[in-house]
């Protein structure tokens, strides 16, 4: 029989905590939604970080997160979408500008993102 272990969310913005067994190898954020408590997300493939969580004891295996920085990593973030149970783990979910800022902010330009529409029909 496959191994579980608990996987543990402190979901900040919703002041709760989550805790679920999730199968080795399984998607958690999928296995959380399956469980009846779906979690932030926006694209699940790793690119987005509206699922961006930081890993407060375990490690987290996300090789298919594709838009997080090495550097992000090495600092405890994690995209829950693609991350894989692969111990007992426990995380606390972050401010989704935050790491969109760390990650996105200084690649694409600041400022506001024109339409193309003249101003009086945004
Ligand atoms: S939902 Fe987009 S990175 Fe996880």
């Amino acid at each position: 029989m496959a191994r579980q272990f608990p996987i543990t969310v402190h979901w900040r913005q919703e002041n709760r905590t989550i805790q679920h067994l999730v199968t080795e190898g399984d998607y958690i954020l999928r296995s959380f939604e399956i469980q009846g408590d779906p979690l932030p997300f926006s694209c699940r493939n790793g690119c987005c970080t509206a699922c961006a969580v930081r890993v407060v004891n375990g490690s987290i295996d996300q090789r298919e997160a594709l838009g997080l920085s090495r550097e992000l990593r090495a600092e405890g973030y994690g995209l829950l979408c693609v991350a894989r149970a692969t111990g007992p783990l426990e995380v606390e979910t972050q401010d989704e500008d935050e790491v969109y800022e760390r990650q996105f902010g200084r690649h694409f330009g600041r400022g506001r993102v024109r339409s193309g529409l003249p101003l009086d029909e945004e």
